[in-house]
C-alpha cells in the first residue's frame, strides 16, 4: 500500500476570460511509498500547490482519482491521519503563538485531554517555546513557518504535506526544519514536500518528482537523477595536445593546462573506451574523479529540455 497515489491526475481551471482553460495538471501519475520524504519539484506554476490541495479535497480534480494511505481522499479516517503546511499560510495575528494552535486545533476536533501539553511539546520541537505568550505579528517568517509546522504535527499525522516550507526562512532556521522533517521520517512518517527551491530538496528526499507546466517530466531516486549524466575529470601526466584532439570526432571533452580532461560519457563502456585511446597514446593517467552535476543542473536541463518539446 502506497502512502500516497495518484492515478491519471488532470485539473483544468477556467481561465479569466470564458473561453481559456489552464491545464495545472495533465495525467499525473504518482506512487509514493510510506515513510520516505517525497519532493515535489517544479517552477512556479508547474501544478505542485494544485496536486497538494486535490489530494487535500481542497480542490475538485477535473479527472483521475488519488488515494491516501489505500483508502479514497474523502475518506474522514483518513483525512485524520494527514498534516498539512499551506503555502503562505496566515494565522489571525493578534494571537500568541499559543492560541493559534490551541485555535486551529479545535477547528479540527482535536481530541486530545492534553492539549496544553501538547502544544509545550510541539512548541519545543520547533523551539519556539520562549515565543510562546508573544502574538505571533512580532514574528519574522522563519517563526511563522516553525509555528505552521507546529500547527501541522501536533496531531501525530502519519503524512505530512508541507507547501513551500523553507521559503523565507534563514539558513539557521531551515537546518532546524530539516533536522525535524528527517525526524518524523525516522518515526516512519511520510514528508511531502512542495519546493521550487531544489537543494533544499536534494539534501533530505529519497525521491523526487519534476513537474513542468502539469507534465511529469522526470521522477526517481534523488542519486539515480543526478548520476544520469556523467561528468568525469581524468588527471594525466603532461600529454602531446594532437594526441588528444583527434578524439574530439568521438568524445565530448574539455582539457585545462594542468592535463586535467573534463570528460562527458553516456556510459562507463563509452569511458572506457576514451581510456584506451589514452593509453594507445602512451598517456599516463594519475587520477579519474566522477563528478555528480548538482539536482539544480540536471532540473534546469530537464526544465529547459521539457520546454522545448
Ligand atoms: N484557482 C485557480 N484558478 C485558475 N487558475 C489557477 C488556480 N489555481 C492555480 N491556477 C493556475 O494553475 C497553474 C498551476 O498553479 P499551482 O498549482 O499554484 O502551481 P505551483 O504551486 O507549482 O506554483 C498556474 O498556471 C496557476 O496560475
Ligand atoms: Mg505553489
Amino acid at each position: 500500500m502506497y502512502a500516497i497515489e495518484s492515478s491519471g491526475l488532470t485539473k483544468i481551471y477556467n481561465g479569466k476570460r470564458r473561453t481559456q482553460k489552464i491545464t495545472a495538471l495533465n495525467s499525473l501519475d504518482l506512487q509514493i511509498d510510506n515513510g520516505i520524504i517525497y519532493g515535489l519539484l517544479g517552477p512556479n506554476g508547474a501544478g505542485k500547490t494544485t496536486f497538494v490541495k486535490i489530494i487535500l479535497g481542497i480542490v475538485n480534480p477535473t479527472s483521475g482519482s488519488a488515494k491516501l494511505l489505500g483508502k479514497n481522499i474523502t475518506d474522514h479516517e483518513v483525512r485524520n491521519k494527514i498534516g498539512f503546511l499551506p503555502e503562505n499560510h496566515k494565522f489571525p495575528h493578534y494571537l500568541s503563538a499559543e492560541e493559534v494552535l490551541k485555535y486551529f486545533a479545535k477547528l479540527r476536533r482535536f481530541d486530545s485531554k492534553n492539549i496544553n501539553s501538547e502544544i509545550e511539546k510541539v512548541l519545543d520541537k520547533v523551539k519556539l517555546s520562549k515565543w510562546k505568550k508573544t502574538r505571533i505579528k512580532k514574528f519574522s517568517k522563519g517563526m511563522l513557518q516553525r509555528l505552521g509546522l507546529a500547527n501541522a504535527i501536533i496531531t501525530n499525522p502519519e503524512i505530512l504535506f508541507l507547501d513551500e516550507p523553507t521559503d523565507g526562512v534563514d539558513p539557521i532556521g531551515r537546518k532546524e526544519i530539516k533536522d525535524l522533517l528527517l525526524e518524523l521520517k525516522q518515526n516512519g512518517k511520510t514528508v511531502f514536500i512542495n519546493s521550487h527551491l531544489l537543494s533544499e530538496v536534494e539534501s533530505i528526499s529519497d525521491r523526487v518528482a519534476i513537474l513542468n507546466k502539469g507534465n511529469l517530466i522526470r521522477e526517481g531516486k534523488v542519486d539515480d537523477l543526478i548520476t544520469s549524466k556523467k561528468n568525469y575529470i581524468i588527471s594525466c601526466s603532461e600529454f602531446i595536445e594532437d594526441n588528444i584532439e583527434i578524439l574530439r570526432a568521438n568524445f565530448q571533452f574539455t582539457v585545462n593546462e594542468n592535463f586535467q580532461i573534463n570528460l562527458k560519457v553516456d556510459s562507463t563502456a563509452e569511458l572506457n573506451s576514451f581510456m584506451d585511446k589514452l593509453r594507445q597514446h602512451q598517456i599516463i593517467i594519475n587520477s579519474i574523479n566522477q563528478q555528480k552535476s548538482s539536482l539544480e543542473d540536471y532540473f534546469i536541463k530537464a526544465i529547459g529540455d521539457s520546454d522545448k518539446i
